[in-house]
């Protein structure tokens, strides 16, 4: 049967808990209103024929073809490895896909820490279901696009982002125990005149895959110094025996888990200020502990202290991309301020069968 389908998947913003989700700990992150829309129709030849319409770019191959794993002479590059990935992954999962045309829209700034990445593989993942009329648990899903991107596209990241994007809620943040994957709901309802804001420090994230890498093989040894499968289960006492940097990132992360706690005591208790003490005090951890960092992002960061924001702080990955701000209610939006708000998560639309 022909099928047409049409597959949406928001960006998020993590409103704190930052580098925890491969640490076994936790994060409060929400799905944003932006993201990227896949269409796909069904098509009788054995093989996708994918556009990436923001980019004017077309990408073909045989469906008996994608599962060949990229090796280094073949570096996948850009959202064709997001499309040969999700394809692999989702045959090697079992599903039958059949032959589709795909076309692909974005609407979130690439490298600005919003997780367009995560919303491509996550849109590519709930279209190429629908056209194989699959279905799969969405936490398996989450796990599926994680894969792609860290065995395609090279991103040894977690699963923050796919989880944000897959559950989230209207004004709701999402309380993920990463040690679990147990998902929370936590009201987030921005009203009388509070906003919440993401601004781009202009710095791209170039070298942030590799940084971001650089960090997660830290954590990863300072678990085996320490002997715990994740430094979420570490013990505060037992962190002076780490060599330095190893000592700071766990540190992090432990005092990261527990201002998650924290903000979502803030949040029940409609106290948005302590919620920007909070983010505050996250920024400075990240800077100071987590070495993620640039000059680009601690001006902006500044500014939008400066500007009287409530809390700032920097988002995913780091190492450039856009800061989160909370606004309160008396300040203006700041210029180049882009309001964010809990929206609902990823969903497939199925306009027509024929
Ligand atoms: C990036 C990754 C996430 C998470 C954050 C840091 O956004 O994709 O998995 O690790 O960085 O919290």
């Amino acid at each position: 049967v022909p099928r047409e389908v049409c597959a949406f998947a928001p960006g998020r913003v993590n409103l704190i808990g930052e580098h925890t989700d491969y640490n076994g700990g936790l994060a409060l992150p929400f799905a944003i209103a932006e993201g990227v829309t896949v269409r796909g129709h069904t098509d009788t030849a054995p093989r996708i024929l994918a556009r990436a319409l923001d980019l004017g770019e077309e990408a073909e191959f045989a469906l008996a073809e994608h599962s060949a794993r990229p090796t280094p002479d073949t570096p996948p590059v850009g959202w064709r490895a997001f499309v040969r990935g999700s394809v692999a992954e989702l045959s090697d999962a079992g599903i039958t896909l059949p032959g589709a045309r795909l076309e692909i829209h974005g609407e979130i700034p690439q490298g600005a820490g919003l997780s367009s990445s995560a919303a491509l593989a996550v849109a590519l993942g709930l279209a190429l279901l629908g056209l194989a009329d699959a279905e799969l648990d969405r936490r398996e899903l989450a796990r599926l696009c994680s894969r792609v991107e860290n065995e395609w596209v090279g991103a040894h990241t977690g699963l923050l982002d796919q989880l944000a994007s897959l559950f989230g809620e209207a004004d709701t943040a999402l309380l993920i125990d990463f040690s679990t994957l147990e998902l929370s709901p936590v009201p987030l309802v921005l009203a009388n005149g509070w906003r919440l804001a993401t601004v781009d420090s202009g710095d791209r994230r170039e070298l942030a895959g590799s940084l971001y890498n650089v960090r997660r093989a830290e954590c990863a040894r300072a678990c085996q110094l320490l002997g715990v499968d994740s430094l979420s289960d570490a013990q505060p006492a037992d962190l002076a025996d780490l060599p330095e940097p190893l000592g700071r990132r766990a540190r992090h992360v432990l005092e990261e888990n527990a201002r998650v706690q924290a903000t979502v005591l803030a949040l029940r208790g409609g106290d948005l200020a302590q919620v920007g003490e909070l983010m505050n005090a996250s920024h400075v951890s990240l800077r100071e502990n987590y070495d993620s960092s640039t000059p680009a992002v601690e001006r902006t960061v500044r500014e939008l202290r400066g500007a009287g924001a409530v809390g700032v702080r920097m988002m995913g990955g780091g190492f450039g991309g856009s800061v989160l701000a909370l606004l309160g209610p008396d300040m203006p939006l700041p210029r180049g301020a882009h309001p964010v708000r809990p929206s609902q998560g990823a969903r497939l639309a199925r306009p027509l069968e024929k």
